[in-house]
């Protein structure tokens, strides 16, 4: 027996009720409800209660997913070792960072072991498509198919019982549900759609990959509501205008999360960079002050990073702070710092701060560097070229340590640094590494060894 039943949801901010509103009790929008009605299987459904599945936990202890290899060795060490069978991936990133573009590769590589794959394009024409394919140098021996559709009820009912192991969905905006009586990008449409995938790759086994649009902003109609619906999330981050992309898991419930690859954009295509650290020393400006590496921990890998900063006499009463790849309240955090504990005054300054490659960075340990290029651009002196810093600034000024020292020490002495800076507490052994590692405990007290 199945039986009709009808919720409300907000198409604002997907907040779901089993009675309209007419404002929002979440997001406060006015009439922004509208009713969805689904059709539930009873529970006392005798088909159902005949299909329950009862494994002995004994019996899945060695069970290990089929996992399907795409051949991007990037790709499938990030997801753990293959995408599994059934598995719904998103993969979210801003407009033109390059997610259609690293779908294709994959679809490519995939057709070479001879793995079938759809392609669901509802965003670009044939001819956009046909464009990306000749810039990857597929060559002409394509077995992929592709489908420019957007109504997911004429897409899914054709593909029961396909031959296909993966399907790409480019993107969940564009595509939409006729059941729905909203546009396609609604919160309700994105996360109906979803669901609806969702269930079509369990049911069939054929695994499932979204593209999911975010926008700088951090779109609530995009990715971030899909989280909790798919199996991996993953993040395709970089600068539009640099050539470096950072593929980030941030959810995997079939492997690890905290993993990265990075790639290079290329006029044919994503190309993996092997050594991070490496191309960053490779472009780097030596001498220049204002700029310096640290060494940072993405995942479980340590990578040297370039941070760039400038400090220019504002002509304005309200000095300016920008930055690119760090917090913007970071620096107006370390800002105040160094004019509370040190006494230097950022105030008539405008102050730019800039991860070069466009690499977008988050942890603690950049505090100390960071302190270090604002002062250097400020005296306009370099800071040791062959120097790193490592450290979080606590609100006293006092520099903190913070996890896997040793690693980001390593990982700089094999690029030739011979000096570190690093907090009092983080009980390193200098001699180990070879290098001249100063301890400090507070800010003031590294300058001296700086410039002192
Ligand atoms: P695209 O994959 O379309 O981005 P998304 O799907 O995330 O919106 O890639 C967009 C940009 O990448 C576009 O500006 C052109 C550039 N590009 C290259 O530099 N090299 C290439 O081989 C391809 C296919 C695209
Ligand atoms: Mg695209």
């Amino acid at each position: 027996m199945s039986k009709v039943k009808s919720k409300f949801v907000c198409q604002v901010c997907g907040y779901e009720s089993v009675r309209w509103f007419g404002r929002c009790p979440n997001c406060q929008s006015w009439n922004s409800f509208i009713e969805i009605t689904e059709k539930k299987q009873g529970f006392n459904n005798r088909e159902s209660k005949e299909n329950l599945g009862v494994y002995r936990l004994e019996d899945i202890l060695n069970y290990e997913p089929v996992r399907l290899k795409t051949g991007l060795t990037g790709f499938d060490y990030v997801i753990g070792g293959g995408i599994v069978e059934g598995e719904v991936i998103l993969l979210a990133g801003e407009p033109g960072i390059g997610k259609s573009t690293l779908l294709l590769q994959l679809a490519i590589s995939l057709d070479k072991n001879d793995t079938r794959v759809l392609y669901i394009s509802a965003e670009e024409s044939l001819s956009q498509v046909g464009l990306r394919l000749r810039r990857l140098n597929s060559g002409d021996k394509l077995n992929i198919d592709f489908v420019s559709e957007r109504d997911i009820e004429n897409i899914l009912p054709n593909l029961e019982n396909s031959n296909y192991s993966l399907i790409i969905v480019d993107s969940i905006q564009t595509i939409y549900s006729s059941e729905f009586p909203t546009s396609p990008g609604n919160v309700v449409q994105v996360r109906e759609c979803t669901s609806k995938l969702v269930d079509f790759a369990k049911k069939n086994n054929i695994a499932v990959i979204l593209v999911g649009h975010v926008t700088k902003e951090g779109d609530i109609a995009g990715p971030k509501i899909l989280e909790h619906l798919v199996d991996a999330v993953l993040y395709l981050e970089g600068e539009r205008y640099h050539d470096l992309r950072i593929l980030r898991v941030i959810k995997n419930r079939f492997g690890p999360t905290n993993d990265f690859i990075l790639y290079e954009m290329k006029e044919n295509g994503l190309f993996e960079v092997e050594d991070i650290s490496a191309k960053v020393i490779e472009n780097r400006n030596t001498n220049v002050s204002g700029s310096i590496i640290i060494p940072i921990m993405e995942g479980t890998k340590p990578l040297l990073i370039e941070l760039q900063t400038l400090v220019s006499r504002t002509n304005t009463s309200y000095p300016r702070r920008i930055t690119s790849g760090i917090d913007l309240n970071k620096l107006v955090l370390i800002l105040a710092i160094l004019e509370k504990k040190l006494n230097i005054s950022f105030s008539d300054k405008d102050v730019f701060v800039n991860v070069v490659g466009g690499i977008k960075i988050s942890e603690p340990a950049i505090d100390l560097g960071l302190a270090f290029a604002l002062l250097s651009a400020l005296i306009n002196k370099p800071f040791p070229s062959d120097m790193v810093a490592i450290g979080e600034i606590g609100l006293g000024g006092e520099v903190r340590t913070v996890p896997h020292i040793e690693r980001r020490l390593k990982e700089a002495k094999k690029f030739g640094f011979n000096k570190a800076l690093i907090p009092k507490d983080s009980k390193v052994k200098s001699y180990e590494y070879n290098m001249n590692v100063r301890t400090i405990t507070d800010i003031g007290e590294g300058i001296d060894l700086v410039w002192g």
